[in-house]
């Protein structure tokens, strides 16, 4: 699939069909993920694959999204910051949860690919999904993310225009200085 049409049809996904996924398809996903950018090249990420309907039932309760509950597999993407914290202090910390952030729309993207749906799911108890799937304490949960194949048809929500994001040179200039030759208005989105 062309790069373009895949983020575009990428979109939050919570009414899944009771169809399982290829676990070959998930680790394809999960190998690209690992390709991304991390400091230091340290990639300290685990993934943390969900099959067990108990246990997909109980993490529905604990995110308390009882959508949850109907998806036949889930990934929890769990980072360890202790390497790069050692390397470079709290900044350290940040960018693990950059890196995270990096390696999980990758993940997204690849699914996409593949043509299984997705959601991030970022709320939840840390202590209590810990515990559920005894996951150490210095160990941060990034994201659990249920996956399957739609049933139904979300609408993806409007996202944000390209010039409501811009700034040039500076924080405070919105428009492109009129050194360069070209502007903003020249540049037409596609799609
Ligand atoms: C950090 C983060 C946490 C999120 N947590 C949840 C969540 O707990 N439950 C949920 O249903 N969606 C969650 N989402 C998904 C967003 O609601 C969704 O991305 C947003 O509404 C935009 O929709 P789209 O993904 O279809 O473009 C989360 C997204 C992010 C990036």
């Amino acid at each position: 699939m062309e790069f373009e049409r895949v983020v575009k049809k990428r979109k939050s996904v919570r009414n899944f069909k009771s169809k399982t996924p290829s676990w070959k398809d998930v680790l394809y996903a999960i190998d690209l993920a690992n390709q991304g950018p991390f400091a230091d090249n340290q990639n300290h990420l685990r993934y943390v694959i969900i099959e067990n309907p108990s246990t997909i039932k109980s993490l529905a309760h604990l995110c308390e999204q009882t959508w949850i509950a109907n998806t036949k597999m889930l990934v929890v993407v769990c980072s360890n910051d202790t390497f790069l914290e050692n390397l470079y202090g709290e900044r350290g910390r940040i960018y693990s949860r950059q890196q995270a952030g990096a390696a999980i729309q990758t993940l997204m993207l690849a699914l996409t690919e593949k043509n299984i749906n997705s959601c991030w799911v970022g709320s939840y108890s840390d202590e209590l999904v810990r515990e559920k799937l005894k996951i150490p304490q210095h160990i941060q949960i990034e994201a659990i993310i249920p996956l399957g194949f739609e049933a139904g048809k979300a609408k993806k929500p409007a996202k944000k225009s390209l010039e409501r994001c811009l700034s040039w040179e500076t924080w405070t200039q919105d428009h492109r200085p009129s050194m360069f030759e070209e502007n903003l208005e020249d540049y037409t989105p596609k799609g």
